[in-house]
């Protein structure tokens, strides 16, 4: 049966990134991070595929108590092909059910409205009846979201929202009437229940949990993740609101701080393959923790030499090539000579004096992968190649490699670039010879097997491998910026403790 199922299509949703509310509100203007990012195409071979768009096979959602304590709230997950997670909600009274995704990574609660006619994805989803709700309240006022794999359009509307055994009164969420993407057409979820900070609320609406923090649902301002990886499970998961189920995680939680509100953003640092430092991270990176992205996202620099430790195809990148061949030992004489790093780019005149990809004001930012693609103009690209090869000598440099070891290196690395924004596909048979990968988050170290961070879709001899990482480049001095999404949120049981603006980790069991 499984065999059959080679044409398997993953989908892959990448919800964090809300980028800007266009039309909802004037006053939404403030010094907030978002990252507008390209709509992507990360389904694998699943277009042409078949689907059964009905089959919205819904998660179960069951409530029951913990420890005695009435105030949390159990709301069991779905996994889908590891790649969606998905619980069931309702709207209204009487209640209108709907599967959607909760979702760290962005803030608002929409679901399709039963006045979208014209976008497919609607029809194939649950739509809200605002008229067979005596508990809906008008609001109108028109608003969009843009996320990683899409957009939606619509308008607020209020109503009572049921999560688990919790109605929260009164909340605001978005009827959609528009879903721009062929993600939400093939998605197995109506929609999406955002659970990162009102800073980055479209319209700037109160998010579904402060309602229920507020209303006093919960006893502790915590609500907690469980991700469960394993797909013949029945569970998918579980997201416990206010509290935390002490049968899916082992040992302590590691707690750090929130480092920027909006996202649930944190403080990284080093990043490492094997044993090898990759040196990117070592004066600290941002991450964000988001439920509603897939894979793990980081910046090219280091997935690059993942895909070359792990030996996931890449693109061969010329410009890549062209940098080291034609300009190795200026980069070696100058790197050597003591100069700047940073400089050593807009010296040789790769780069523009300040460096042709500081953001410029870091308000807001496009994160454009296209333009490593050689649509952007060329001197983009050489600049990129070149920031990205100091950064790998540099880290060469550090373990006194000669210069022809680490040219042959830093040559290598140039093929293993990934595809811009795509999955990287490997030989499933290599698992076994792949290194752990770790991540030092609160000074501890969050490691990764090969077996948690590779994908493994279908069995047998038509299994695909595809790398868990994707690389994402947000620019300096917001970025470089990892999401950590389900691949790792699958690894380790995650605590969002918006009481103290804390997020916790532990490994999850
Ligand atoms: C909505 O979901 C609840 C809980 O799973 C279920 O009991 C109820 O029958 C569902 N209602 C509809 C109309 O499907
Ligand atoms: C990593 O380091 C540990 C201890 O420092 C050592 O035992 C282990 O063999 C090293 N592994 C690799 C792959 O180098
Ligand atoms: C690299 O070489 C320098 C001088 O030759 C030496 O001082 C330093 O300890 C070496 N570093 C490592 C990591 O071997
Ligand atoms: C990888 O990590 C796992 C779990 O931490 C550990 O058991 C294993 O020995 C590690 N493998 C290597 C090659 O270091």
């Amino acid at each position: 049966m499984k065999m059959k199922e080679l044409k398997f299509q993953l989908l892959f949703i990448f919800l964090c990134a809300l980028a800007f509310c266009c039309l909802c509100t004037a006053t939404y203007s403030d010094g907030l991070m978002r990252i507008g990012l390209r709509k992507r195409q990360l389904d694998l071979d699943t277009l042409t595929a078949a689907r059964t768009l009905r089959g919205r096979s819904a998660g179960r959602l069951r409530s029951s108590h913990l420890n005695g304590d009435s105030d949390v709230d159990i709301v069991h997950l779905k996994n889908y092909l590891d790649a969606q997670y998905f619980g069931v909600i309702s709207i209204g009274t009487p209640p209108q059910n709907f599967t959607v995704v909760f979702d760290t990574g962005s803030s608002n609660l929409w679901v399709p409205s039963s006045k979208c006619y014209f976008s497919i994805a609607c029809y194939l989803h649950g739509r809200y009846k605002a008229s067979q709700s005596h508990t809906y309240i008008q609001n109108g006022k028109t608003c969009s979201i843009h996320y990683g794999s899409g957009s939606i359009s619509g308008f607020f509307s209020q109503d009572n929202v049921q999560v688990g055994d919790l109605v929260v009164k009164d909340q605001v969420f978005i009827e959609a009437t528009r879903e721009g993407s062929l993600t939400f057409v093939l998605a197995k979820f109506d929609g999406i229940l955002g659970l990162g900070f009102q800073e980055i609320s479209v319209g700037n609406v109160t998010p579904v949990w402060y309602n229920m923090v507020d209303q006093g649902l919960v006893s502790e301002k915590v609500f907690s993740f469980w991700i469960n990886r394993n797909q013949e499970a029945e569970d998918g998961g579980e997201l416990v609101f206010g509290g935390v189920d002490p049968k899916h995680f082992k040992g302590e939680h590691t707690y750090v701080p929130v480092t920027r509100k909006g996202y649930w953003q944190l403080e990284m640092g080093d990043f490492l393959i094997g044993n090898h430092s990759t040196g990117f991270c070592k004066g600290g990176c941002a991450a964000i923790v988001d439920s509603g992205t897939s894979l793990l996202a980081g910046p090219t620099t280091v997935i690059t030499q993942i895909n070359h430790a792990i030996g996931a195809e890449g693109v061969l990148s010329m410009e890549c090539k062209t940098v080291v061949s034609q300009y190795a030992d200026l980069i070696w004489d100058l790197l050597t000579s003591g100069i700047q790093p940073e400089l050593v780019c807009s010296q040789i005149g790769l780069c523009n004096f300040n460096g042709a990809h500081q953001a410029s004001d870091g308000i807001e930012m496009v994160v454009d992968k296209q333009s490593m693609e050689g649509s952007a103009n060329g001197q983009d690209i050489l600049c990129t190649a070149c920031e990205m090869a100091i950064v790998w000598i540099q880290n060469e440099l550090r373990l006194n490699q000669t210069k022809e070891l680490v040219f042959k290196y830093v040559n290598e690395l140039c093929e293993s670039l990934p595809s811009p924004m795509g999955e990287s596909t490997i030989d499933c048979n290599d698992i076994g010879k792949m290194p752990n990968v770790s991540f030092t988050i609160g000074g501890k170290s969050f490691v990764l097997t090969p077996e948690q961070y590779i994908l493994k879709v279908g069995e047998g001899d038509v299994a695909i491998c595809i790398s868990g990482f994707i690389a994402l480049d947000v620019p300096r001095p917001r970025g470089p910026l990892w999401i950590l999404g389900d691949v790792f949120m699958g690894a380790y049981h995650t605590v969002f403790d918006s009481g103290n603006l804390q997020i916790g980790f532990a490994e999850a069991a």
